[in-house]
């Protein structure tokens, strides 16, 4: 047990995937894994433990943002002993050749600030992903017939964004989505020798406004689902 986490040391997965919403962790446990067990529910936050083809993994909620994200990394890594994370989660498009429903699968993420961001002082230190759940990850999607984009991506501290100067920046850089929790992820994947990933659906568009509709939600993060057990465990 942790500060936020109630689950023993036993019931946490090396392999966790990360969505944001703790109600799309149920859903994701319930559609994909076998032999499903709750093993967190401390402020509604809730994690699942089962198994994918044999495999065991944890399907656990991060909450929005990076400082939710980083409490739940922190002690997924430091006291459970995860050393796969995948972030499965939705993303605003920032290129004209990002349709929503792609997937975007992030080499980086560049950001404003983290809760790492303390540590490096002057220093912009660049996150990145896991090269091999990346690969997997982009052979999986390709294998899905998933229309996929592979670069970076801009992790902001915002939702509701005053500073269009930022995004404009972005675009022009050739980010290709926001999103709100991967550079901490990759961070702190990096600091504990650790693999880590974000898999991402373009849910609506900076540049067209264009947002998917609901029913297409639940098809997408299913998809995220399956590229992220795919990348976990390749065949
Ligand atoms: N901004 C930040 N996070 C997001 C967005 C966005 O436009 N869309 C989905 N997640």
């Amino acid at each position: 047990m942790t500060i936020h986490i109630g689950a023993k040391a036993e019931d946490i997965a090396e392999t966790v995937l990360l969505p944001g919403d703790p109600y799309r962790a149920k859903w994701a446990a319930e559609t994909f894994l076998d032999d499903v067990r709750l093993v967190n529910e401390v402020r509604g936050m809730l994690g699942f433990t089962g198994t994918w083809k044999g495999n065991p993994v944890t399907i656990h909620g991060s909450g929005m943002g990076m400082p939710s994200l980083s409490i739940y990394v922190n002690e997924l890594i430091k006291d459970y002993n995860a050393q796969t994370l995948i972030r499965i989660g939705s993303c605003g498009g920032m290129q004209n050749s990002v349709k929503v429903r792609d997937v975007i699968l992030a080499m980086t993420s560049s950001t404003l600030s983290t809760p790492s961001r303390g540590i490096f002082k002057e220093l912009q230190y660049a996150p990145c992903a896991d090269w091999s759940l990346l690969s997997a990850a982009a052979d999986a999607a390709k294998g899905k017939g998933i229309e996929t984009h592979v670069g970076g991506i801009y992790s902001s501290d915002v939702f509701y964004d005053e500073r269009p100067d930022l995004n404009e920046q972005m675009v022009r850089h050739g980010i290709l989505g926001v999103e709100m929790e991967a550079a901490e992820l990759y961070t702190l994947a990096a600091r504990y020798g650790r693999r880590a990933l974000a898999v991402l659906t373009v849910s609506d568009h900076l540049l067209t406004g264009e947002a998917l509709p609901s029913e297409d939600r639940e098809r997408s993060f299913g998809d995220m689902v399956e590229i992220a057990l795919e990348a976990a465990f390749p065949q």
